[in-house]
């Protein structure tokens, strides 16, 4: 185990946002960036936090991430909408392409959101979470372009990336139901992080270059590299094929191939569905439904060695009420890769230490 920094939530928000003005970003920009990060961090989602920085400072030094760019709208098809993210962040791309097509679901109904070319959109959730607090059910396909890092079903190398899914339900009055996941057994990220607290990878995730079983996250991080499995065998390997397929070839018109690794940038393509529950059927009797239900479903008794039954959204909501006022726990290794990452981007890292509590 490395050392743990425990950082309130205002001052990680002020460091984070003198971090992302390295990259030369509006104010507007830096907000949303070091906001969606931090929010990652805080639905315990750390492998698509604060710790990704570095990796975006990489990407922007090389002119793969591009700063202060925005949507552009390619096909206007009334309620399908094809959107260029045009490399820019993805927590800005990915809300303005969100915007765009909730309007466009509360004008007709529903709405599909074909985006390419967004740098990496982070933790998919916040877009689902975006739609519901619109009144809007959606579903996204997203294809990842970076190296390969996940194995085909039965395959000895990596093909293709953690390609998530995600879906949201909003229920009025009660918190939406949000299940957003990597088809991978575990998010890429959560390899990094084991790596930098020197701990191992849950068993059964990764094999190692030679396409054998291992608990070593360095496979997934370092050379030579292995992969990661898909969750479920072949059903995992499946929901990632179509998100390659929907999000990549069909939304992005790029899926993955050739070995990227000497790119840093990732990109994604989300192939979004966003419909209104209203106008399709009673809403009242819906969420009367979908309730009913959702309490059925908790009310099973936990199984020896569970906690009671969650449904998906309430870890990262419990999450994120503990350490907002607990503070967010960063990694010794990960901090200091993201003083590194501000001073490539010419940010004073003692500024950004101070900022975030933790002396000089
Ligand atoms: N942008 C990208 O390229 C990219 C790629 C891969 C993953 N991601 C993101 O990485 C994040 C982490 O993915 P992951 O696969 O590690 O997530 P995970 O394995 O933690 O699963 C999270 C999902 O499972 C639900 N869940 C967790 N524990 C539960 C329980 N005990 N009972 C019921 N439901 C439960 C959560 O509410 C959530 O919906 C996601 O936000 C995903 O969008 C992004």
């Amino acid at each position: 185990m490395t050392d743990m920094h425990l950082i309130p939530v205002p001052q990680l928000r002020t460091a984070m946002r003198a971090v992302v003005q390295g990259f030369g970003s509006s104010q507007a920009e830096v907000q949303a960036v070091a906001t969606n990060l931090i929010d990652a961090n805080l639905t315990g989602h750390d492998s698509h936090g604060i710790g990704m920085l570095p990796r975006y400072a990489e990407a922007f030094l090389q002119g793969g991430l591009r700063a202060n760019a925005h949507v552009s709208t390619l096909v206007d098809a009334g309620a399908m909408l094809r959107l260029d993210g045009n490399a820019g962040f993805g927590q800005v791309i990915g809300a303005e392409a969100m915007a765009l097509g909730i309007a466009r679901a509360q004008a007709s109904g529903s709405c599909i959101v074909a985006l390419g070319n967004s740098h990496h959109l982070g933790r998919i959730g916040a877009w689902a979470e975006q739609a519901a607090a619109a009144g809007l059910v959606s579903l996204h396909f997203v294809n990842v372009i970076s190296r390969a890092i996940v194995a085909p079903h039965g395959g000895a190398d990596a093909r293709f990336g953690t390609n998530p899914f995600c879906a949201g339900l909003p229920l009025s009055g009660r918190d939406p139901v949000i299940l957003d996941f990597a088809t991978s057994m575990i998010a890429q990220g959560k390899t990094r992080v084991a790596l930098n607290k020197g701990e191992l990878a849950p068993p059964d995730c990764l094999i190692d270059d030679q396409g054998r079983p291992t608990r070593e996250p360095r496979y997934a991080v370092i050379p030579p590299f292995g992969a990661l499995l898909t969750f479920g065998a072949h059903k995992g390997f499946g929901m990632a094929l179509m998100c390659e397929l929907l999000g990549g070839a069909l939304a992005a018109g790029m899926t993955q191939r050739d070995d990227a690794s000497a790119q840093r940038r990732v990109l994604n393509g989300m192939f979004s569905v966003l419909v209104d529950p209203a106008m399709l059927a009673d809403r009242s009797a819906f969420e009367a439904e979908a309730l009913a239900f959702l309490d059925w479903v908790k009310a099973s008794p936990a199984r020896e060695g569970f906690g009671p039954v969650a449904v998906a959204g309430e870890p990262e909501r419990a999450s994120r009420a503990r350490r907002l006022v607990e503070g967010v726990p960063v990694d010794a290794t990960t901090w200091q890769e993201i003083l590194g990452a501000a001073a490539k981007l010419g940010v004073d890292p003692a500024a950004v230490q101070a900022a975030a509590g933790l002396g000089g």
